[in-house]
Formats: C-alpha cells, sequence, structure tokens
C-alpha cells in the first residue's frame, strides 16, 4: 500500500503512471453512466472513508465517484460525529479506521494531523487539501493540461497569477520539478513563495522565475492558473490581503500577455481574482479541468492500492 499526501514524495516514473493510467481510463468510459463501474472492477469490496474538516464541492463528489467507478464505496464523516473531536486519541482513531475502511482520504486544517494518521493508520492514506498542498488538484489539473493541450507539460510554460503560497500553488511548485516544466509566479512584491519550497526546487534543478507584475508573468505561457486570494486556512487581515492583490486579477489584459491559444485554469471555487469575462471564456477549460478530478483521482487510488499496471 502506498500514502499520497504531497507530490514530493512520489517518484517521477509513479506520478507519470498515474497521468497515464488516467487517461486510458477516462478514454474507456465515454458511453457509461455516471455510477457504472469500469470494466476490470479492480476495487470491489473496497472502502475509502473521507472526511472533510473543511468545506469541499469537488473533492467531495469526484472521490465518491472515483471509488464507486472502481467498484467500491466510500462513507463521508464530519469530524464533528466522531469521538477524535472530543477527546478520542488519534492512534485508536487510526486503528478503528484501518479495521473498518481500506482507504482514508482526509481534508484538514493541519498538516501535522496527516502525518499523525500516517504514523498509526495501516491503511492508504490521501491529502485531500491541508494548509500547505493540495497533491490531488494539482496532479488532476497536470492531466488537463496535457489533454488539451496534446502535449507533454514539460514542453510547456505554465504562469500562476497570484498568492504564491498557498496549498494549490506549493503543489504545483513541486509537480513543476516532477514533470520538468517551466513555472513563472507573478505576486505583489511583498507576498513570496515558501523558502524551503523555493530552495528545494532550485537543488532539483525546477525552472521557477518570479515577478512582481501579471503582465510579465503570463508572457508566452501556455496556460494561466490562478486560486482565491483567501484560502480557507488563511488567517491574514483579509481587507488587505485583497487589496495588496487588486492588480493580479487575471483578466482579458493579462490573457492577451500569453500565447494566443493559451487555456486558464482555477481549482475553484472562484472569488475576485479572476474577471468573469475570462472565466467564462473560451480560453477557460476550468469545467473539464473539475470533471477530471474524478479521473484522475480513481488512478491515485489505485497508486495506493498497488494496482495501477
Ligand atoms: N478544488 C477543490 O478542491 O474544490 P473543493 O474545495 O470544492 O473540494
Ligand atoms: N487555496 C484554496 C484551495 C481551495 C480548493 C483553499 O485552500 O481554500
Amino acid at each position: 500500500m502506498k500514502h499520497f499526501l504531497n507530490i514530493r514524495d512520489i517518484s517521477k516514473s509513479n506520478l507519470k503512471k498515474i497521468i497515464l493510467d488516467a487517461k486510458k481510463r477516462k478514454k474507456k468510459r465515454k458511453k457509461f453512466n455516471i455510477l457504472d463501474v469500469d470494466y476490470n472492477n479492480p476495487l470491489q469490496g473496497k472502502l475509502l472513508i473521507q472526511m472533510f474538516e473543511k468545506s469541499s464541492t469537488r473533492t467531495r463528489l469526484s472521490f465518491y465517484l472515483a471509488i464507486r467507478q472502481l467498484g467500491g464505496s466510500a462513507l463521508t464523516l464530519r469530524p464533528d460525529e466522531l469521538h477524535l473531536a472530543k477527546g478520542e486519541s488519534l492512534p485508536d482513531t487510526a486503528k478503528i479506521l484501518s479495521t473498518f475502511g481500506n482507504a482514508f482520504m482526509l481534508r484538514t486544517d493541519s498538516d501535522n494531523k496527516l502525518q499523525e494518521f500516517k504514523k498509526y493508520i495501516s491503511i492508504p492514506i490521501i491529502n485531500g487539501l491541508s494548509p500547505s498542498s493540495h497533491p490531488t488538484q494539482v496532479l488532476s489539473d497536470i492531466f488537463t493540461v496535457e489533454e488539451i493541450t496534446k502535449k507533454s507539460i514539460s514542453k510547456l510554460k505554465i504562469c500562476w497569477i497570484g498568492d504564491p503560497n498557498n496549498n494549490v500553488i506549493n503543489s504545483l511548485i513541486e509537480s513543476s520539478v516532477k514533470f520538468s516544466f517551466k513555472l513563472n509566479i507573478g505576486c505583489p512584491v511583498n507576498y513570496k513563495p515558501k523558502k524551503e519550497l523555493l530552495n528545494w526546487a532550485k537543488k532539483n534543478n525546477g525552472k521557477i522565475s518570479v515577478y512582481n507584475e501579471s503582465t510579465k508573468a503570463a508572457k508566452s505561457c501556455d496556460v494561466v492558473f490562478t486560486d482565491k486570494v483567501i484560502s480557507m486556512n488563511d488567517k491574514v487581515n483579509k481587507i488587505k490581503k485583497l487589496k495588496d492583490f487588486k492588480k493580479f486579477q487575471v483578466n482579458s489584459n493579462v490573457m492577451s500577455y500569453a500565447k494566443k491559444n493559451a487555456i486558464f485554469l482555477h481549482c475553484l471555487p472562484r472569488g475576485s481574482e479572476v474577471s468573469n469575462e475570462v472565466f467564462l471564456s473560451k480560453k477557460s477549460k476550468v469545467w473539464q479541468q473539475a470533471e477530471n478530478r474524478i479521473h484522475v483521482q480513481k488512478s491515485i487510488l489505485l497508486y495506493c492500492f498497488d494496482k495501477l499496471r
């Protein structure tokens, strides 16, 4: 069995295998209903337990559908329903989850909690978003980029405009190293990517450039990403942060600096970081991006169960 906690922990070859498996599985489902099970029924009889300590629409639904399409089932827990929130220990909870379920997906407001569960659990644990990482989202986004452009992401220039230090950009930085793509980050001068992460990327031949003007960051890029300025975990002065990022909205002017056929992606939900015009434009592939979470998470689950061919 394998855990899926951060892109950084997973080998390049396994990450590529997950993407390839997702491509093949998605293709084979063209005429399937949403709850039809894949031909080989690979996770028949398996239970995915998922727990959300924070809101979720896409991750919740896509993991439910992912395990169902693989022949298994999902049980979604609310943290306030468990004794864990009221004093039962994490090791005891991990033991129970490992006895009753076959995999555990956790969306949490504590990176440490993921590490603690990893210590005590004997089934695969998947990070469904933590303050520092959103690996299932970003791996799926790489799948979407390659699906739309029909090119290896290593041949493309990717741009991120917005908060340079949140869970999604952190996983994107890790991915830029694993998948060897150029990454431009556009953000205000007083905001910087996580230092330790940039140092790790540099040491591992990362090709990351930081710009303090959004148009410079977007110049000649194939893909423009953004995310909400205020993340669920943010404990900052929200009014100030929104003001600081005002010039970093992805609008038609910013998109005009990217390549002519550039696409726009956003993990969702959205705020004021993207104009309505760009969000609703032909360049925006956000709905396809959201749907792909199902396909890639199926292959992530198979990776965790050592069932990836
Ligand atoms: N993008 C994403 O993870 O969406 P949810 O918060 O709705 O799960
Ligand atoms: N950075 C965002 C991602 C939401 C899917 C957040 O953490 O709120």
